[in-house]
């Protein structure tokens, strides 16, 4: 069967060479990209007469199929070609069309009054800053994915500790001694390192725990770091002050009591862990000195001297830290019981909490 003569499947390969030329011209005058999808299946779409023609390849002998294809081939991919060309000019056409007829009066009213805004972590975590800001700490930020020496080793916690273990830290895999934060104290490391002492400085950002996900566990959560150290002594009192004045700030409250309990955490002699006195009020949590009640909110000590020793910090240095949660303190500020809201992108929620009007 001659291939060239061949009428029956479609055009025939001279048809069709001779035919490029009027083809080209057609597409390059497509107005719509309607007209040009038209164009572009006669032409070469499943049915087309370019793709009958390739079918037909298979009844010719092997020497012709290759030297046919060839031609063909070209035939294609001029069409292709002359298409994107012509679909980019008809694209560029539609903007510059719509730029010309379209104006923008921003003076409008608006009609939707669903304006986007910051999360209730993102406003928290700004206020706080603001708050350790003006008192002269350094608002500092730290990796979130660290190494065992900052995360661990340099905070004094035992290479056996709980802690370490893959139940409870993810490890990067493929990257030893490289893990996400499990806590924030790690910044404290980095900044003693990098100011010395004296040195004020609070740290709020993410971290990390193998936790299943429930009402009060999430597998990502935000933590609050403060470190105060100082060549002259520093004591409990100072402190304890420190955490009445922070969460008289942030409960918006006059007076508000901490207790200490003792506690253990390898970066600190003695450790503890902080309470404070509160009362309930329509489901919601009021701290407030009158409280007749006390909740758990943190954890806190003087510097460990293995910790000034981990960080290059000389003889007589004195110093507190203190860590909390801050997803656990908004949800005690505005009586949210699941954490799991804070992370979900549920509208009406985020709304109601004003984080999108
Ligand atoms: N990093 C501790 C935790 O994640 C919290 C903490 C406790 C921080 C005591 C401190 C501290 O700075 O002194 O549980």
């Amino acid at each position: 069967m001659e291939f060239y003569d061949n009428y029956e499947f479609g055009m025939p390969l001279k048809e069709i060479e001779a035919n490029l030329e009027h083809w080209e011209k057609t597409i390059l005058g497509a107005s719509t990209f309607q007209e040009l999808e038209r164009l572009k299946a006669d032409i070469i779409g499943r049915s087309g007469v370019v793709t009958s023609a390739f079918k037909l390849l298979k009844d010719v002998s092997v020497d012709k199929k290759k030297e046919l294809g060839e031609k063909l081939n070209k035939v294609k991919s001029a069409i292709e070609d002359t298409i994107a060309q012509q679909h980019q000019k008809l694209a560029n056409y539609a903007v510059s069309e719509r730029l010309k007829n379209e104006t923008l009066d921003i003076t409008l009213p608006v009609e939707n009054d669903h304006f986007g805004g910051l999360h209730i972590i993102t406003q928290a975590l700004r206020k706080i800053r603001d708050y350790y800001s003006a008192r002269g700490f350094l608002v500092l930020d730290g990796p979130e994915i660290e190494t065992e020496f900052y995360n661990f080793d340099a905070l004094n916690i035992p290479k056996h500790h709980p802690a370490r273990q893959s139940q409870d830290t993810f490890y990067l895999k493929g990257h030893d001694g490289m893990l996400l934060r499990t806590q924030t104290s790690c910044v404290q490391i980095r900044a003693m390192q990098k100011y010395g002492v004296p040195l004020r400085m609070v740290s709020i950002g993410k971290t990390y725990r193998n936790d299943q996900l429930d009402a009060t566990h999430s597998p990502m959560f935000h933590q609050i770091e403060g470190l105060v150290v100082d060549k002259n002594p520093i004591n409990i009192g100072h402190l304890k002050s420190e955490l009445r004045k922070f969460l008289e700030f942030f409960f918006e409250t006059d007076s508000a009591t901490v207790r200490f309990r003792p506690s253990f955490f390898p970066f600190t002699e003695p450790g503890m862990e902080f309470d404070c006195r509160y009362t309930k009020k329509d489901g919601r949590l009021i701290i407030s000195s009158d409280g007749d009640k006390w909740i758990e909110l943190g954890g806190a000590g003087m510097v460990h001297p293995n910790v000034f020793k981990n960080c290059g910090v000389g003889e007589g240095a004195y110093g507190f830290a203190f860590g909390l949660g801050l997803d656990r303190i908004i949800m005690l500020k505005y009586g949210i019981t699941d954490i799991r809201n804070l992370f979900d992108t549920d509208q009406r929620w985020l709304r109601y909490y004003g984080t999108c009007a």
